[in-house]
């Protein structure tokens, strides 16, 4: 991104910029797929004097993040919750949630068995849209180049479609020479 912003960066780049614009510092966030931590360490440097509320129902999953935020001495700013994303914990209804991001599918350096599904992130995803504070915006990274990513990005592409346009700004970056790149959808709830 040398050269600034490109409609042409990648899923996970565009998801990166539009999570520094949105947010600001004492913001709370929910990484609900935490994996490796790259998301969630990023977060942490978005939200210093904020939270985020990583999860992931992996506990190497959560090992390797923890490890992660505490190499970049952010640890302070997250608390960790070893459990499936298809329930919340309670404490993310004790603050507003500025952002809920998820980056579908499985763990490359993981457990590829352990990946996510169209019933349980469309449960997690649909509770979310009712979590999310005015202004607040979901982030879902999904990957159609396998069965089930495949399943989760037609749930989400019906689920957000029928989201009223009164209410939330939705967007869906993809390729359509390469549909089975992975794409982003950006859902913000319209602040009245
Ligand atoms: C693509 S990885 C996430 C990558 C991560 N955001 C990063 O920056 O490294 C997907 C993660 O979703 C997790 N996962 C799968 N099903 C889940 C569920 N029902 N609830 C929470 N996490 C789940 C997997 O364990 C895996 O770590």
């Amino acid at each position: 991104m040398s050269k600034g912003f490109s409609i042409f960066n990648s899923h996970l780049q565009l998801a990166h910029l539009y999570w520094k614009h949105l947010l600001s510092q004492a913001d709370w966030v929910i990484d609900a797929t935490c994996g490796s931590g790259f998301d969630c360490a990023y977060l942490t440097t978005l939200v210093p004097k904020g939270r985020v509320i990583a999860i992931d129902i992996q506990e190497y999953a959560i090992k390797k993040t923890s490890l992660l935020v505490k190499e970049k001495n952010t640890e302070h700013v997250v608390d960790f919750f070893l459990q499936s994303h298809e329930n919340f914990p309670e404490v993310v209804r004790s603050h507003p949630i500025k952002l809920i991001v998820y980056n579908l599918g499985y763990l490359p350096s993981g457990d590829r068995s352990v990946v996510t599904n169209a019933t349980s992130s469309m449960k997690s995803i649909e509770t979310a849209a009712t979590l999310l504070a005015p202004g607040g915006a979901l982030s879902v990274m999904c990957y159609p180049g396998h069965q089930e990513g495949e399943e989760e990005e037609t749930a989400l592409a019906y689920f957000f479609r029928s989201l009223s346009p009164k209410n939330w700004h939705v967007c869906h970056h993809r390729w359509p020479q390469r549909p089975k790149t992975p794409s982003l959808f950006l859902a913000q709830k319209i602040e009245f």
